[in-house]
């Protein structure tokens, strides 16, 4: 190993890799940093990386490449892992790997490294994305092959080598934040019974001690957010517009017990004001105007795409088919919803659309009915047959054919019953 491009966050253990890559492998270390909003990029960062020893350093703004071909596809597709996770994480991943294999080449490197730990997901997003983009690639995790320090030791390492170092006191949590959300695990959080403490959450109000309430309109256009109370606004706008307003409403708190692709579940804290906005928003437009068959294979859609994308395999082909098939399902979804920010959750509360396929007349129960009640009874009918069927021919055998049930079983008279009769006139 000649050359490495190393994911450097400017945090205390890339900075500490960047000294033991050099030392251990006798090799030259190129520093990459990416800019995914939401406070991953420290002030410095590239001086740091010169100061730890680093050849050159990258700092790529990737925010609005970041929303518009990552963040994006997963709203539309409604994409949370296990119904519960906007996958911020997971969707930077792929992203800083694509960066890493481009710097790589352009610097003749013949290896790229990140500092993930050898029990969590994100150590397999990367190996696996830099190898479906360049097989050729050597991916070194300094912290999966012997860069075993303690954080005080990690300290002392970086000021033994006159390493400048980021002034935090210790977090008690592991972090992860992009624009999307933020992730915060381990401490006291590793107990799934204790309840998260307050130093857990840094962008979310207790919902508790939240304002009061307000309403806000979001627009969409082929399913994705265009505009916030009629002012249109870029991506990277929108997002951190309803980032501050979220988060100052205590909207977007998760606590999740996930299970890992590695085979543990941990337990995570989340906080994704801006994605649980707009994934409550764009749903509830979606139920407006879309199919219910549309929505329900959209489902399907949604836990495949989710799926795939925590287990790192962005750079698949069922990936981009599926991505491609969500896209299309767009085209339709255009109109507004009108979302409740209250005390830690976003309500949807109203949504209109040019293209709803609600029709007042027909859902209508007052005057102006359109809908046609005597179809019913032989739309009933037909669509009651294999059922009537069934019931005919095997609900009377069942209980002979060993059936642990049957139609027969008595109900009535095992519920307490009242039975009252008209009082009996009495003859005059
Ligand atoms: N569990 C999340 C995922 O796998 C987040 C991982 C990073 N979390 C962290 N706190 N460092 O996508």
């Amino acid at each position: 190993m000649k050359k490495v491009v190393l994911a450097y966050s400017g945090g205390l253990d890339t900075s500490v890799a960047v000294a033991w890559l050099r030392e251990k492998y006798d090799c030259e270390v190129v520093c990459l940093t990416v800019d995914v909003g939401g406070g991953s990029l420290r002030e410095g960062v590239e001086k740091r990386a010169i100061s730890a020893g680093a050849s050159r350093a990258y700092v790529v703004d990737a925010r609005e490449r970041f929303v518009r071909d990552f963040v994006w596809p997963h709203l539309q597709a409604n994409a949370l892992y296990q119904g519960a996770y906007p996958l911020a994480t997971a969707l930077a991943r792929p992203l800083i790997a694509q960066l890493l294999v481009e710097v790589a080449r352009r610097e003749g490197a013949d290896a790229v490294a990140h500092g993930c730990t050898g029990k969590g997901n994100d150590q397999v997003r990367f190996d696996v994305a830099v190898h479906a983009l360049d097989p050729g690639l050597e991916v070194v995790a300094p912290m999966r092959v012997g860069m075993g320090l303690t954080r005080d030791q990690e300290i002392d390492y970086a000021a033994e080598r006159g390493i400048e170092i980021p002034i935090t006191k210790a977090s008690p949590y592991s972090i992860d934040v992009n624009l999307w959300g933020r992730s915060c695990e381990t401490g006291v959080l590793e107990d799934p019974w204790v309840t998260p403490p307050p130093d857990a959450y840094e962008w979310t109000v207790a919902p508790s001690s939240a304002p009061e309430p307000v309403e806000l309109v979001i627009e969409f256009e082929g399913g994705l957010p265009v505009a916030i109370d009629g002012e249109r606004l870029d991506p990277v706008e929108l997002v951190d517009r309803l980032h501050d307003l979220g988060g100052a409403h205590g909207v977007g708190r998760i606590d999740h017990v996930e299970d890992r692709l590695v085979g543990i579940k941990s337990r995570e804290i989340y906080e994704t004001p801006a994605a649980t906005i707009l994934h409550e928003a764009h749903r509830g437009l979606e139920s407006l105007t879309l199919t219910k068959d549309t929505l329900r294979f959209n489902r399907t859609v949604a836990n495949e795409l989710a799926q795939l994308t925590y287990d790192g395999l962005w750079f698949s082909a069922l990936h981009r088919d599926l991505r491609g098939y969500v896209a299309s399902s767009q085209r339709v979804v255009s109109g507004e919803v009108r979302v409740r920010l209250d005390h830690g959750s976003a309500v949807l509360v109203g949504r209109r659309s040019p293209l709803s396929l609600y029709d007042k007349n027909l859902a209508t129960y007052d005057t102006g009915d359109a809908f046609d009640h005597a179809a019913a009874v032989g739309f009933i009918g037909i669509f009651g047959l294999p059922l009537r069927v069934e019931a005919a021919r095997h609900g009377a055998v069942g209980a002979r054919y060993g059936a642990a049930w049957s139609w027969t079983d008595p109900l009535l008279s095992e519920l307490p019953t009242t039975v009252t009769d008209p009082e009996p006139v009495a003859a005059g």
